[in-house]
């Protein structure tokens, strides 16, 4: 059995999480910790507000959400995203991602003639904004024919409670900047936030640093600071709060920046891997934990 470092196992659910049910639409977890597969639902359609508001719900339960099957539309796309908030743009000033001939979607296409492909270290989405998106909805039409190009996500969620009492005390208070110039160039913001950050929805608690954005933390000198970061990107990436995300074409994922974070494989090169992706705007700067 896997032990923390601190020696104790590592609980499937934490117990304030009381369990759900759902009705409208199927729910089945990916992992203990992070993700579920959605099916029983047509996302080219309205959704009922039943389906919308256990949608919701396993959102916030489940930190990243999959869908298969869906041949969405750039509305249905829009549509769906817009259940959640605001949609919003790309803080990025050299991108990997292109814009399309709809403002507030970016397509994400990788053949033969690519260099390099878009998150492949763990990251939450620009956390160098002042107000770092919510989520992120990538929709990938075409995957390579003999698998590859997997996604995979961490919960920071889990990577917080695993860390020992000591741990979370020392990093309780602390906050880091994160420099959007590491990923997209000059010109992108720097912001700092809490290192411990509470979800808004759930409440729960998790790391807010990540291997492309974060660069120091505040509070220390920098040979601390790039100890305690380096031990920090290596936890969060552990296996033990991560799931694998499979893609099938027209397969959909959905993921929560605040308690999530992931990691694009770039392994089927000259084979093509292509979709369109929407972020959905932040309403607050993450809240210290
Ligand atoms: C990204 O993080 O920018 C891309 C994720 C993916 O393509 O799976």
């Amino acid at each position: 059995m896997f032990t923390s470092t601190v020696g104790a196992p590592i609980a499937a659910r934490t117990p304030d999480q009381p369990a759900r049910r759902y009705t409208s639409i199927t729910v089945t977890p990916a992992s203990p910790h992070i993700g579920a597969e959605i099916t029983d639902i047509d996302l080219t359609s309205d959704l009922s507000p039943q389906q919308i508001a256990e949608v919701k719900d396993a959102f916030v339960q489940y930190q990243v959400l999959f869908f298969r099957e869906q041949k969405i539309s750039f509305d249905d796309h829009i549509r769906f995203a817009s259940l959640f908030g605001t949609l919003g743009r790309h803080v990025g000033a050299q991108t990997i991602s292109k814009p399309t001939d709809h403002p507030l979607v970016r397509k994400f296409h990788y053949d033969e003639n690519s260099q390099r492909i878009s998150g492949e270290s763990w990251h939450s989405d620009q956390s160098c904004a002042p107000i770092p998106p919510l989520g992120s909805m990538l929709y990938n039409h075409t995957v390579p024919p003999d698998g590859g190009g997997d996604t995979l996500f961490a919960s920071t969620y889990a990577a917080y409670d695993a860390l020992s009492d000591r741990m979370k005390t020392f990093l309780s208070g602390l906050t880091a900047t994160h420099d959007g110039a590491r990923v997209f160039g000059p010109g992108t913001p720097k912001s700092s936030h809490p290192i411990i950050i509470r979800h808004p929805e759930s409440g729960r608690r998790g790391i807010f640093v990540n291997w492309d954005f974060t660069s120091h933390i505040n509070e220390l000198p920098r040979s601390e600071s790039d100890a305690i970061l380096k031990f920090l990107f290596r936890h969060i990436g552990r296996d033990e709060w991560a799931c694998r995300f499979r893609w099938r074409p027209h397969s959909i994922a959905f993921w929560d920046n605040r308690c999530a974070q992931h990691k694009a494989l770039w392994d089927y090169w000259p084979n093509v891997r292509s979709g369109f992706r929407v972020q959905i705007e932040g309403s607050a700067p993450p809240i210290a934990g």
